[in-house]
């Protein structure tokens, strides 16, 4: 006779929210991203963020375990089957010490309420719009820059990525040369709108063609003279910011000083502005 088997050798899920890791690369030691499945109810707008996270280590006294989680830009489209996140590793920190050990097949934690400031909706009609950031501040640009409404809204689409080191700019050059092979752009805008791209990464701590940060090469005016732009006017130009504090400040006085005025979901202006999610 047969043993009869019973479906409890089934896994059980441990994780509330679960969603299992499909793909991860690293870049440097300080930078990885990875895909994960992507919940059917879960829509949002491209350039929002979601929590994620693993489950913390047992309370020591009552051996309960609760999610550890933090706030990360979602990368990929919203279009996309699957969702992307791009991330810094940090040694000693309590969330990404553990996440890039993540391999596919391992589940994660994802809170899926998408929210966030770097949307569309949030800026009012222009001509160009400019792509401010900073390490992994590139995540929520790299959703907008899949995203077809950027290029049906905007005549030119202008991404700037100031990074200490050259292979910290892998991941947003690697994917601005993967637009052109786009299919869903090429087919719903015409294979003409990655032209409409400039891509201006600068690096401050490493020898590479364009050393310095982008604030300090837009204040002597060389960026606008290398990208062949005029400065920034509230007239034709909208921007989005996303990068380290210091930068996002720094950044958000220059832009009032060009006359642009920030603005939100509920009153759409010339700029918007979040920070990058660091352990
Ligand atoms: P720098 O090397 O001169 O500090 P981090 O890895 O520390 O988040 O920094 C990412 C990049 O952002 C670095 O190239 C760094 O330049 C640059 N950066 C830091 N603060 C500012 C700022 N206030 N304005 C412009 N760029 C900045």
């Amino acid at each position: 006779q047969k043993p009869v088997t019973l479906d409890t050798a089934k896994p059980v899920p441990t994780l509330p929210d679960a969603q299992t890791v499909t793909d991860v690369k690293h870049y440097t030691d300080r930078l990885f991203s990875f895909r994960v499945t992507r919940p059917a109810s879960l829509r949002f707008r491209s350039g929002e963020f979601v929590m994620i996270g693993l489950m913390g280590d047992p309370d020591p006294k009552t051996g309960k375990q609760k999610p550890l989680l933090r706030a990360y830009s979602i990368a990929s489209p919203s279009w996309d089957e699957e969702l992307e996140f791009y991330s810094i590793k940090v040694q000693d920190g309590p969330l990404t010490s553990r996440l890039q050990h993540i391999q596919p097949g391992d589940d994660l934690i994802l809170r899926p309420k998408p929210v966030g400031t770097l949307v569309h909706d949030a800026l009012l009609p222009g001509k160009r719009i400019w792509f401010f950031a900073t390490g992994t501040g590139f995540a929520p640009f790299a959703s907008l820059l899949r995203e077809p409404q950027t290029y049906e809204d905007y005549d030119e689409v202008i991404i700037t990525h100031t990074c200490r080191e050259v292979g910290e700019l892998t991941y947003g050059r690697d994917l601005i040369e993967g637009l052109k092979q786009d299919e869903l752009l090429n087919e719903v805008i015409g294979e003409g709108f990655w032209k409409k791209i400039k891509y201006y990464p600068t690096t401050t701590r490493e020898e590479s063609p364009k050393m310095g940060r982008i604030t300090d090469l837009m204040r002597s005016g060389e960026a606008f003279a290398d990208l062949g732009v005029p400065p920034l006017s509230p007239e034709t130009d909208r921007a989005m910011i996303c990068g380290n504090l210091a930068f996002n400040l720094e950044l958000k006085d220059m832009l009032e000083e060009y006359g642009l005025v920030e603005g939100a979901n509920s009153n759409p202006q010339h700029y918007v502005v979040e920070k990058a999610f660091l352990d």
